[in-house]
């Protein structure tokens, strides 16, 4: 079975940042690799794909549109703009959850070292977006230092995800390596544990798995 017209992806990268000053800002060690190895892949299999990227050294297939974003607020509003024209949402981005209420206008000198930062939610991207999903697959990931599954099966409930691929921080996944350990649960109580693969190899092998699934979905609203 193949689809009429190409799969339209919007994909999220990178960390975001929120500045605490002009030059200063919460963040993470979030390299985009996954979200763009998930580009590479999803483009080689024919779908269009939009790529919503927090600040990262990477370059974006030439295929692919590129939306640079800092913030989280400025990755929700492209991606709010983006979700109700989408087939499929992939949300790799290390979103950063909260962010200083007050940011300075100028640069806080080291005087201020003692100081105390206030901080406010940033809005959860994937779970606003969600809500008024209509036949959108979306696939959320979960990084987590412990009680894996547990995690990834919450957050997968609770963002309305079709499927979340999750997994722990260590040296053999996680953050800006070349590979990864990948859990992938979805919420009929689909479970596959990958071994360590590439992350191109990752990308590859779930785009393969989010068609597979598009498709057993289709064939079941056909029957
Ligand atoms: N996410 C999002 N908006 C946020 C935070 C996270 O869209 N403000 C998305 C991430 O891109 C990921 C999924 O939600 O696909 C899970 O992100 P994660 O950071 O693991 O979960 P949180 O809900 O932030 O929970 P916690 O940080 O407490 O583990």
């Amino acid at each position: 079975m193949s689809f009429s017209s190409p799969i339209r992806c919007v994909i999220t990268a990178g960390p975001t940042r929120e500045p605490i000053d002009p030059v200063r800002y919460i963040s993470n060690p979030s390299t985009g690799k996954m979200g763009f190895a998930i580009a590479e892949a999803a483009v080689a299999a024919g779908w269009t794909v939009d790529l919503v990227s927090g600040p990262t050294h990477l370059r974006e297939p030439d295929e692919c549109i590129l939306y640079p974003v800092i913030t989280g607020e400025e990755m929700f509003n492209q991606v709010d703009a983006l979700f109700d024209a989408c087939d499929v949402l992939i949300m790799t981005a290390a979103v950063v959850d909260f962010r200083p209420k007050f940011p300075m206008p100028q640069k806080e000198k080291k005087g201020s070292a003692q100081l105390t930062i206030e901080t406010e939610p940033v809005v959860d991207i994937l779970k606003t977006v969600s809500q008024r999903k209509k036949d959108q697959f979306i696939v959320g990931f979960a990084a987590e230092t412990n009680d894996l599954e547990e995690y990834a099966t919450r957050k997968l409930r609770e963002k309305n995800m079709d499927l979340i691929a999750a997994n722990l921080i260590g040296s053999a996944s996680g953050f800006g390596l070349d590979s990864n350990i990948l859990t992938l649960l979805g919420p009929d109580g689909f479970c596959e544990k990958w071994p360590s693969a590439s992350k191109s190899s990752l990308g590859r092998d779930l785009v393969a798995l989010v068609t597979r699934k598009m498709e057993e979905r289709r064939a079941l609203s056909e029957s």
